[in-house]
C-alpha cells in the first residue's frame, strides 16, 4: 500500500497464488493510475497459502519488466477479513477466485467485489488464465489482457470514482 490509506479508492487485486497475475494487476494498475493523476491504494492477495512471504514469479517480474513495469518489491499474502472493509474494490482474475473470496467474505464487507476482465469493454465475463503451468508467451498473453483491463479500470475510476461497479 501507498502511504497510509486514506485514499477515497483502494483497489485489491486478487489471484490464487498472489505470484503470477494478481502482481501483475497490481503493477499494471498503479501505471496506469499514474498516468491518469488517480490517486489511490493498492495492493494484491491470494486466496491460497502457497506462496505467502514470496515475491513474484520470476516470468511475471521478467514480463513486467519488459513492459516498463517493477513489480520485484511485491511479497505474497493471503487475503485477510480486513481487506473486505479496507478496499472499496477487491478485483479477481476468475472463477475460482471469485468463489473463494466470497466464501471467505464477511456478511458485512463493503467492497466491491468483481472479475478484472469485466472492467474491459468487449471481455466481460472473460477469465485471466492461469499462467503458472504455462510458458513465457502465455505471460506476455496474459500480461496484455491484464495492462488492457487495469488501464480500463483506471479510466473508469477517473470518470466515475467509488462508484464504479463492475
Ligand atoms: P497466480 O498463479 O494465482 O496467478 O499467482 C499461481 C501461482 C501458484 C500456483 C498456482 C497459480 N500454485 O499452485 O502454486
Amino acid at each position: 500500500m501507498h502511504g497510509r490509506g486514506h485514499h477515497q479508492i483502494a483497489v485489491l487485486f486478487v489471484c490464487l497464488g498472489n505470484i503470477c497475475r494478481s502482481p501483475m494487476a497490481e503493477g499494471a494498475f498503479r501505471a496506469a493510475a499514474a498516468r491518469h493523476g488517480l490517486e489511490c491504494d493498492v495492493d494484491s492477495a491470494g486466496t491460497a497459502t502457497y506462496h505467502i512471504g514470496n515475491p513474484p514469479d520470476p516470468r511475471a517480474i521478467a514480463t513486467a519488466h519488459s513492459n516498463g513495469v517493477d513489480i520485484t518489491v511485491q511479497i505474497a499474502r493471503q487475503i485477510a477479513r480486513e481487506d473486505f472493509y479496507r478496499f472499496t474494490h477487491i478485483i479477481v482474475m476468475d472463477e475460482a477466485n471469485l468463489a473463494g473470496v466470497r466464501s471467505q467474505a464477511p456478511r458485512d464487507a463493503t467492497a466491491n467485489i468483481a472479475m478484472l476482465m469485466d472492467a474491459l469493454e468487449g471481455s466481460e465475463g472473460a477469465q485471466v488464465r492461469d499462467p503458472y503451468y504455462g510458458d513465457e508467451a502465455l505471460f506476455a498473453e496474459v500480461w496484455d489482457e491484464i495492462s488492457a483491463a487495469a488501464e480500463a479500470l483506471a479510466r473508469r475510476f477517473v470518470e466515475e470514482g467509488v462508484a464504479v461497479r463492475l
